[in-house]
């Protein structure tokens, strides 16, 4: 099957899944690939919002502006319109599985033998943001390159 849309899934689609979204699409755009790459959090509190100031400010200390993307719930259309629904840690695969989705797949599945990307909502130590942007990046790239074998 041909992969040509990704959902990246996180709790508030505000620190997490939209440096999945950011450095997916730079990927693609760098190289030349045709995917749709949206993100998106099972939560609803932050709709509408722009990501948090420390995921901005890791994204763009690696040459990924994130900071025009506007924070979406996920809808169950999503699950009929994207050909894969990924999730970034373990409640969010179940909480996606709770509202319908029949497949999630795991982020850390791809490069981290299922680990779950840490949620940095808490975190003071903007340390712990670049290491979540490194693990977020090695696993997008990992699984749009394997997309190409699904
Ligand atoms: P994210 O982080 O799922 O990586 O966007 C969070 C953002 C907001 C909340 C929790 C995690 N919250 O509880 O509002």
């Amino acid at each position: 099957m041909e992969i040509k849309s990704i959902l990246f899934v996180c709790l508030g689609n505000i620190c997490r899944s939209p440096l999945a979204e950011g450095i997916a699409k730079n990927y693609i755009k760098e190289k030349n690939l045709n995917l749709v790459i949206e993100s998106a959090g099972t939560g609803h509190w932050h709709v509408g919002e722009k990501p948090c100031d420390n995921s901005i400010k890791v994204a763009k200390l690696n040459g990924v502006d994130i900071s025009k993307q506007k924070a979406q719930q996920v809808k169950k259309s999503d699950f009929k319109n994207f050909d894969l629904i990924v999730g970034l840690d373990d409640s969010n695969i179940s909480n996606l599985k709770n509202l319908g989705c029949k497949n999630p797949l795991k982020l850390g599945d791809f490069v981290h033998e299922g680990a779950c990307v840490p949620d940095p909502y808490y975190f003071r130590d903007f340390e712990e943001f670049k290491n979540v942007y490194s693990m977020i990046e090695t696993c997008v790239i990992a699984l749009i390159k394997k997309s190409k074998e699904f």
